[in-house]
């Protein structure tokens, strides 16, 4: 679309110069603009790796940088498990797997649901994939959903009382991770493990986190804060994680082969990025459209972003050596501040972190029991009504008994 809108602009101009000097200036601001677009593309993958049967676990693979990560990954043949908020049978969702099938020609794509706003969602699903013997084969978690706030909007809580953003990007990540740890772990030695974080320059502009209880205050909110502190989280947590894949001791002595590797895939066109610049208004999304040229000039698009995922999902130096490292434009660069590698700062976030879920999900748990009851309360209830009523249209003459009993049925029927 902006290509034929610069044709456009470029033969309607093309005819009415008439001197040296115009032609001139209209080529130097293609140039400008050609090489604005070309360094805002950002880097494109080259590394190869033979992904055919390899088993690849994402979430936020329905939009923008993961959807077209996780197109990428199945057209080389991977096996690729959505992780999804929506239900398996969701008519939208349905259709986005049979076109992403078509599109790669893979039909190994699948989704399981999982809320990642829920920690109970993210329970079930963990507990029933480590609950499989022999353990399942993984060879890469890609970890693309997040949330945020648009700017002026309120802060969400999720069902469970979390702040959303907290939730979504960091808390959902801890959780997910540290009950699958056991089936990571499990791996055979051969086999190259790796676990992408989605990362965001914006955590450096973060303050510290310490235990994350923070993040959970409402008087030191904002969007762009509690997206920027979700970031940090993450990124102190993704050490620690390999810090604490490291220091299991396989039964078969082999080193870990698990890694943590964490992309920044620099600023894209994605819904994500519309959301947060249309604040999530109408007005917004008129004048996203109008500047939609500048968006475009200035921006990846999702495949764009989507480089330094797949450089970090193929590059063979990537599966050899230390984990933990940072890549963005598609080659390792260093990260902004050295408190994400503090073991003091990160044992005070896990056990925090720890702390949060074991009270939210305690107290979710009696919730749910409490509901239970009173649903079988309610149902006793019921079931009792219906045999009084049995009872005295017996005892009753027999055409209304029928006409009663009748009437049930056809209620049943219903
Ligand atoms: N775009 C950028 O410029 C940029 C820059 C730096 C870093 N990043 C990071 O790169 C990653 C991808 O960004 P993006 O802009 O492509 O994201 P996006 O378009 O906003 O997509 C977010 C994904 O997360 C999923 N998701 C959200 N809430 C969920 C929940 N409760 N449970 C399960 N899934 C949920 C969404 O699913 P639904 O679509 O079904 O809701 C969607 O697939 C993010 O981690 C982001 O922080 C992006």
């Amino acid at each position: 679309m902006a290509i034929h809108m610069i044709a456009d602009l470029f033969w309607k101009i093309v005819p009415n110069v008439n001197n040296v000097g115009s032609i001139l200036k209209v080529a130097a601001a293609l140039l400008v603009t050609g090489l604005i677009k070309w360094y805002s593309m950002g880097a494109s993958n080259t590394s190869e790796r033979q992904m055919h049967s390899k088993v690849v676990m994402i979430t936020g693979g329905t939009s923008g940088i993961g959807a077209a990560t996780a197109l990428a990954l199945a057209q080389r043949g991977a096996q690729i498990i959505l992780l999804v908020h929506q239900s398996p049978k969701d008519i939208f969702l349905v259709d986005y797997i049979e076109d992403l099938r078509e599109k790669s020609g893979n039909e190994m794509i699948y989704a399981e649901q999982v809320d990642l706003s829920s920690l109970y969602s993210i329970r079930q699903f963990a507990t029933k994939w480590i609950d499989n013997a022999p353990p399942r084969r993984l060879d890469m978690i890609i970890l693309c959903a997040a949330t945020l706030t648009p700017p002026g909007k309120p802060r969400i809580l999720t069902e469970e009382g979390l702040e959303e953003t907290w939730m979504v990007n960091y808390l959902a990540n801890f959780h997910l991770l540290s009950i699958l740890s056991p089936a990571i772990r499990a791996q055979p030695p051969d086999r190259d493990v790796r676990i992408i974080f989605a990362n965001c320059s914006s955590y450096i502009r973060s303050p510290p986190v310490d235990d994350g209880s923070i993040a959970m205050k409402n008087k030191e909110w904002s969007p762009a804060l509690s997206y920027a502190r979700s970031k940090l989280a993450l990124t102190i947590f993704g050490h620690a994680f390999q810090k604490h894949l490291d220091a299991y001791k396989r039964p078969d002595g082999s080193p870990m082969n698990a890694r943590v590797i964490f992309v920044d895939p620099g600023y894209s066109r994605t819904p994500g990025m519309r959301r947060w610049f249309t604040r999530g208004t109408l007005w917004g999304l008129g004048v996203y459209l109008i500047l939609w040229q500048n968006v475009w000039l200035l921006l990846k698009s999702s495949e764009g972003g989507s480089q330094s995922f797949l450089y970090a999902a193929m590059e063979a130096t990537l599966g050899r050596g230390a984990g933990g490292k940072i890549i963005k434009e598609c080659q390792e660069l260093n990260f902004a501040r050295s408190d994400v590698k503090d073991e003091k700062v990160a044992k005070k976030l896990w056990e925090g972190s720890e702390k949060l879920i074991e009270r939210v999900e305690r107290e979710e748990a009696v919730r749910r029991a409490l509901e239970r009851k009173e649903q079988d309360k309610a149902n006793k209830g019921q079931k009792t009504k219906e045999n009084v009523t049995d009872a005295s249209e017996a005892s009753g003459s027999g055409v209304e008994a029928k006409k009663a009993k009748s009437r049930r049925q056809k209620k049943a029927a219903k």
